[in-house]
């Protein structure tokens, strides 16, 4: 019988269990070659198997071999079937016991040294072998990794081909890898540095409380980009379920060294020359983009209109769903993407920087101008939006406020506690427990329905203000949403205008 091997082909941050078989074909000329819908890097496999084999003293046997990637219609990528086709080949040679190459799930890239290199996705490789009950296999340096999938799994991960022999011929047992360390949350700079800048912090605070999106408009200087900062530092750490969820995608994108996971919530600041693929995934690699990077925590988009307006409607599938749908080959990839949006912008392209430091020269065209790159659909999605004023002197010569991130925190962590026995935090809350949980006092309606028609709001804003407000009766630990509730999460939402109209001396017709 021919001798096969498992491993894996990633689709978003899932593994999925792909066979390796070697067959021996006959016919008279010596061929080697590697059939299943492979990517370049899957097709080179061949010649670096052949490099390691010839580095060993071993040449291919004079037959010819196929090794087929089953199945066969499921796109394969990257450098990581070179380990499991050297490893059914040599089954196939009789180096390496049969049932052993069945019996394990085999994931690494080999150096034509015969050295096993490590590739990216060793954890999300070793849940796969776990769920389907094999052993693994995988690189040296991708162990510390590969540990944290937990269970009794037997691992081993070789450093060299020439190991992994000794081991299946008992010169040379291989002991399993332990997990890598598991960092605590890092200290973060603290919110008692900003001073003044009384609702923006507050707004902060609510954001982090209920996982709101946040936008921050005001001039340069102002200390947005410094406030976004400390967000990660309000944060509760992640749980272990979602530390596992967050280490899978980071696992996919290479960007677990040493197997070290961190129980601090991601905080992702792409550069606003960002293109799509690096923003949502995808592209010619299926690497997970930064919105995913940045799912279960922070995505923090600073100079928010400079960024490419096709990049920013990218965002508004996850912004809603919470995952991200890629189109590849012949499939749909979905990659998970619950982040939390944090923007900063100026309200116009000068920065508010007019002659009196406060008024823009070009009167509010310019600021009409640069807020028309953002869509109406991604405003709507934000549901804070507020202005974050110039500083004073005056303020910066205050003594460091009494509270900082720690206080704030305790709060914050208070308010998701309430939110937890909800099942949901209030920004995701679907709107039946909604409509239940969040429905206001009367007076409190009756200024939401005025507000709604005086400011057009549409449905999903009117359902995004009552979230906020169930943040705010949240913090205070209040059962019902009262009209103060409402009044607050509706002033949350007038930064954009408020900005504007600070930097142009008028208010815009469209706000
Ligand atoms: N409220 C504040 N309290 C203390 N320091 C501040 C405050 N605001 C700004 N600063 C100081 O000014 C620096 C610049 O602030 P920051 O980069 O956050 O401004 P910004 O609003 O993001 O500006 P830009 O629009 O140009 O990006 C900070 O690093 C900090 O030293
Ligand atoms: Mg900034």
């Amino acid at each position: 019988m021919a001798a096969r091997t498992t491993s894996v082909a990633f689709e978003g941050a899932e593994a999925r269990i792909v066979d390796v078989q070697v067959q021996v074909a006959a016919g008279q000329q010596p061929i080697f070659s590697v059939v299943g819908l492979g990517d370049k890097a899957v097709t080179e496999s061949r010649e670096r198997v052949r490099a390691a084999f010839a580095a060993l003293g071993l040449s291919l046997p004079s037959k010819r071999l196929i090794v087929n990637l089953a199945p066969a219609d499921r796109p394969k990528e990257g450098s990581h079937f070179d380990l499991p086709i050297a490893v059914a080949v040599l089954a196939e040679m009789g180096i390496l016991p049969k049932d052993a190459a069945e019996e394990h799930l085999v994931f690494g890239e080999l150096g034509a040294d015969a050295r096993i290199r490590p590739a990216p996705g060793a954890l999300p490789a070793a849940v796969a072998a776990n769920a389907a009950q094999l052993s693994l296999i995988c690189p040296e340096a991708s162990g510390a990794e590969a540990a944290w999938a937990g269970g009794d799994l037997p691992i081993l991960a070789p450093g060299t081909l020439i190991q992994l022999i000794n081991h299946f011929k008992g010169t040379q047992v291989l002991a399993r890898p332990v997990p890598g360390e598991l960092a605590e949350a890092e200290a973060l700079p603290d919110l008692r540095q900003v001073k003044g800048q009384e609702g923006a912090k507050r707004a902060l605070e609510i954001a982090a409380a209920g996982h709101h999106n946040l936008l921050m408009v005001g001039p340069p200087g102002s200390g947005k980009s410094m406030m976004a900062e400390r967000l990660p530092g309000l944060l509760p750490a992640l749980e272990p379920d979602e530390l596992l969820d967050v280490s899978m995608i980071h696992s996919v994108a290479g960007l677990l060294e040493r197997g070290r996971l961190t129980r601090s919530r991601p905080y992702r600041a792409p550069h606003h020359s960002a293109s799509m693929a690096a923003m949502v995934g995808g592209g010619t690699k299926a690497r997970p983009g930064e919105a995913s990077l940045a799912h279960r925590g922070v995505l923090f988009l600073d100079e928010l209109p400079e960024f490419h307006p096709q990049v920013l409607d990218s965002l508004r599938q996850p912004l809603e769903t919470g995952s991200i749908t890629v189109a590849r080959a012949n499939a749909h990839i979905a990659y998970p993407a619950r982040f939390q949006l944090v923007a900063a912008m100026n309200p116009c392209r000068c920065g508010g920087g007019g002659a009196d430091g406060r008024t823009c020269r070009r009167g509010p065209r310019c600021a009409i101008d640069y807020q028309a790159r953002i869509s109406g659909p991604m405003l709507d999605r934000i549901d804070l939006q507020i202005h974050v004023p110039p500083v004073t002197p005056a303020d910066l010569a205050l003594p460091a406020p009494p509270e900082g991130t720690a206080e704030a925190a305790t709060r914050i962590a208070e308010a998701r506690r309430i939110q937890a026995g909800r099942g949901h935090l209030n920004a995701h809350l679907p709107t039946d427990i909604l409509d239940h949980v969040a429905a206001p006092d009367r007076a409190g309606e009756a200024l939401l329905n005025e507000a709604a028609m005086a400011q057009n709001l549409t449905a999903r804003s009117y359902h995004r203000v009552l979230r906020v407000a169930r943040t705010i009766a949240d913090l205070e630990g209040q059962d019902g949403v009262r009209r103060i509730h409402i009044a607050e999460a509706l002033a949350c939402r007038r930064g954009l205008a408020a900005a504007t109209q600070a930097v142009s001396g008028q208010a815009l017709a469209a706000q």
